[in-house]
């Protein structure tokens, strides 16, 4: 082991220590020397976001010169996200709103900044943002008019909630209709029985998937109960403790988490599909962006509060296999991630067919960024 190391390292001229670099600071290098692609778009910012909370973790002022660069390079000097449309409505546009407050946080909460603008423009959107009739965001308009994905609720909620709690924390408007958001996809995807949900519902019912009486998709996508599982994780860093909704929500992500632990495989991931009888069908795989997912919201959850400490075990379970199934050491002395699903849209059919026989993507941000995210978690942990 000690040979091979040395072998690399004078091979690829990468220092000696590399055993030692923790995973997350060498997946935000090894994306960097990939030169991942730097836009506006959502699979990028959570990228990007992974790569910022790697640079804080262990000081890399080049990785976060990169993150901080990147996002100010989306935004014009006079706080225009370049080339989004305020009146092109679909919520994966927003996600790059918590990489620009995050930033302009971090630098101070500088008023002049042209971040200011850049997160104002993103949150009035919401004022004439479309919605189904009971009040929820459609996903995107028009194609998915009347509909909500548990996507959209990562893509938008973490926004408006740490918003409110910067610019508007006493609108107990803006803090209900955040609730609201969740309480629809509960009311119309969540099972009760097995605790899981799926991946989205069309209020309208017209969908070729929706079932004719709730609307409800018919299965459980693992990244789309991913980017939910994180939405109310990042949400309840910031809600109002004393609001009736806290409680509420965190009885939801609370209620996920019973079901994810009962549904992790015995390997220690989860599956493409996850409700019965799917788990372990011909097609079905582990896979890897949804592991992550939830890996990252245990270990979050329990380091503030929300979540009960014994879902480390959980996650710690997930996180080794990642290392050894999805992390693949390079030649070059990089790592490359593999295992994710390219991607799952209710543009479908919504079938189990369609689901599994979506390609893989090899190094994608979608796995990537929540596996960056996951690591920071794991570390944070182990390192103190
Ligand atoms: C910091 O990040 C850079 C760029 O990815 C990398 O080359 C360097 O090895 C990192 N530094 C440490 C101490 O890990
Ligand atoms: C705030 O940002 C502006 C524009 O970037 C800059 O000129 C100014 O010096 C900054 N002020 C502080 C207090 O950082
Ligand atoms: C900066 O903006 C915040 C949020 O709108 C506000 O609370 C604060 O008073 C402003 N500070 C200055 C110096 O304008
Ligand atoms: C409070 O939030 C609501 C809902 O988003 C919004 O319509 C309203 O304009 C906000 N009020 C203020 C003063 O910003
Ligand atoms: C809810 O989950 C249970 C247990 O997996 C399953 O038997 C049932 O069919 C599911 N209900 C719906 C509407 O999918
Ligand atoms: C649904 O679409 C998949 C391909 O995405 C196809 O294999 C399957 O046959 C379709 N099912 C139905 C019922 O149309």
């Amino acid at each position: 082991m000690h040979v091979t190391t040395l072998t690399l390292a004078f091979l690829t001229g990468l220092p000696s220590a590399i055993a030692a670099t923790p995973y997350s600071t060498w997946m935000a290098s090894s994306s960097l020397a990939r030169k991942a692609a730097v836009d506006r778009r959502y699979v990028s910012s959570v990228l990007l976001e992974g790569i910022q909370k790697a640079a804080i973790l262990h000081p890399n002022s080049t990785l976060l010169t990169h993150a901080s660069n990147s996002i100010s390079s989306l935004v014009d000097s006079a706080g225009t996200v370049t080339g989004w449309n305020p009146t092109a409505y679909s919520l994966d546009d927003l996600r790059v709103g918590n990489n620009i407050l995050y930033f302009w946080n971090a630098g101070g909460r500088n008023n002049t900044s042209k971040y200011v603008n850049a997160v104002k423009s993103l949150r009035s959107q919401l004022d004439h943002y479309p919605r189904t009739p009971t009040g929820g965001f459609w996903h995107r308009d028009p194609v998915y008019k009347n509909q909500m994905w548990l996507d959209g609720l990562y893509m938008a909620q973490p926004f408006y909630a740490t918003y409110t709690s910067y610019f508007d924390a006493s609108n107990t408007t803006a803090w209900n209709d955040i609730a609201l958001q969740f309480d629809l996809i509960e009311q119309h995807c969540r099972n009760k029985t097995s605790g899981l949900l799926v991946h989205g519902y069309d209020e309208s019912k017209t969908a070729v998937w929706a079932d004719s009486i709730t609307g409800a998709s018919p299965h459980v996508w693992d990244r789309a109960v991913g980017w939910y599982f994180m939405a109310l994780v990042e949400v309840l860093q910031v809600y109002p403790k004393e609001s009736a909704n806290y409680a509420k929500l965190q009885g939801y992500l609370k209620t996920l988490a019973v079901a994810l632990a009962k549904t992790q495989d015995t390997a220690g991931g989860w599956w493409l599909v996850m409700d019965d009888p799917y788990p372990g069908k011909a097609g079905n795989y582990i896979e890897s962006s949804g592991t992550a997912m939830f890996t990252y919201g245990f270990l979050k959850g329990v380091r503030t509060g929300l979540l009960d400490a014994k879902y480390r075990t959980t996650a710690e379970k997930a996180y080794k296999l990642m290392l050894s199934k999805f992390v693949k050491t390079e030649s070059d002395g990089t790592i490359s991630w593999q295992g994710t699903v390219e991607v799952g849209s209710l543009n479908s059919n919504g079938s189990y067919e369609y689901y599994i026989g979506v390609p893989l993507s090899p190094n994608d941000g979608k796995g990537v960024g929540p596996f960056i995210s996951a690591s920071v978690e794991y570390e944070t942990w182990k390192e103190t």
